[in-house]
C-alpha cells in the first residue's frame, strides 16, 4: 500500500467484505447481490464470446477483483488469469478458497502492478474501480491499463455512473466519484489508450433480465412467493437513491 488513498480504500473494503460477501457494492441485500452477479456474469460472458477469438484467450486480468467471482468465470475461458485488489483481506480469502489452478491473486493497486510486471493481457476486466480514482490520478491508471494490454486485446470497463447530474459521494472512509457516463467516453476519444477501437458503450440490461426472470417465475410452483421477491427487488432497484445511478459498460479493442 503506497499512498494514504490506497490505505483508506483498503480499510473501507476490509470492513465491507467482512459485512457482506461482495462488499455491499450495489446493496447489502444478499438476494439483490445474487441477481446483480447473474446479470453481470452474463454480460461478461457475452463480451468474451463476442469479442475475444478462441485462439486469443491466453492471459486475462481482473482489476479490483473483490471476492473473485468474476475471476473464476474468466478462468474457465482463459489459459491463465491474474487478479489484483487493494484489499489484503479479500486477496487472502480468495487465495484460501481458490479451486482453480490457472489463476492467482495479488494484493496490489492497478498502478503499482503495471509498474512491477512485464505481462501483456488479451483481456482486461475493470469492474467498479475507476470511481475510486480522482481526476488527478486517473491518467496514471489509464497509462497503467495501456501498458498491460496486448495488441488487439479487449478492455472491458464497468462503472457506476450518473444518468443525469454528477455527484462526488464523500464518506468518512473513502470518496467515490459517480461521474457522468461521457466522462469515461472521453477516455476512448483521448490518445491515452493507443490505437483503440470503441466496440460498445451501453447500460447494463438489468431491467430486461428481471423481466425474463419474472416470466420464468410464472411457471414456477411457488409463483406467489417468487413474485413477492421480485417486488422486493423492484423496490430496492428503483428507490430514489438508486434511480439516477446506472451501470455502464465501455468496451475497447486495442
Ligand atoms: C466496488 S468493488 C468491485 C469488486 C468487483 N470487481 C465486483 O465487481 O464485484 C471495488 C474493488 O476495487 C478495489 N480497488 C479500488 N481501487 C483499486 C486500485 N487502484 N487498484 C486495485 N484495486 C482497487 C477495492 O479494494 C474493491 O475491492
Amino acid at each position: 500500500m503506497s499512498t494514504s488513498r490506497d490505505e483508506r480504500i483498503n480499510s473501507f473494503w476490509k470492513q465491507a467484505y467482512s459485512d457482506v460477501d461482495d462488499g455491499g457494492y450495489i446493496s447489502d441485500d444478499a438476494l439483490l447481490n445474487h441477481y446483480r452477479f447473474l446479470v453481470e456474469k452474463s454480460e461478461l460472458l457475452s463480451f468474451i464470446e463476442k469479442h475475444v477469438p478462441k485462439n486469443s484467450r491466453k492471459r486475462a486480468l481482473d482489476i479490483g477483483c473483490g471476492n473473485g467471482k468474476f475471476t473464476e468465470i474468466m478462468a474457465d475461458y482463459f489459459d491463465y488469469v491474474d487478479a489484483i485488489d487493494l484489499s489484503q483481506e479479500i486477496i487472502t480469502k480468495n487465495r484460501e478458497e481458490n479451486k482453480k489452478d490457472n489463476c492467482s491473486y495479488h494484493c496490489e493497486s492497478l498502478e503499482a502492478f503495471a509498474k512491477r510486471v512485464d505481462i501483456h493481457y488479451d483481456f482486461i476486466y475493470v469492474g467498479g474501480v475507476l470511481m475510486y480514482i480522482d481526476e488527478l490520478k486517473i491518467e496514471e491508471s489509464y497509462k497503467a491499463l495501456d501498458k498491460l494490454l496486448n495488441r488487439e486485446a479487449i478492455l472491458v470497463i464497468r462503472e457506476s455512473v450518473m444518468s443525469r447530474k454528477r455527484v462526488d459521494k464523500i464518506s468518512e472512509s473513502y470518496i467515490a466519484y459517480y461521474r457522468e457516463a461521457n466522462y469515461y467516453q472521453k477516455f476512448l476519444d483521448s490518445k491515452l489508450l493507443e490505437k483503440k477501437e470503441n466496440l460498445a458503450y451501453r447500460t447494463s440490461e438489468l431491467k430486461n433480465v428481471l423481466i425474463r426472470l419474472k416470466l420464468g417465475f410464472l411457471f414456477h410452483k411457488k409463483v406467489y412467493q417468487k413474485l413477492l421477491i421480485l417486488l422486493k427487488l423492484k423496490d430496492k432497484l428503483w428507490k430514489p437513491n438508486y434511480n439516477k445511478l446506472v451501470n455502464y459498460y465501455y468496451i475497447f479493442r486495442r
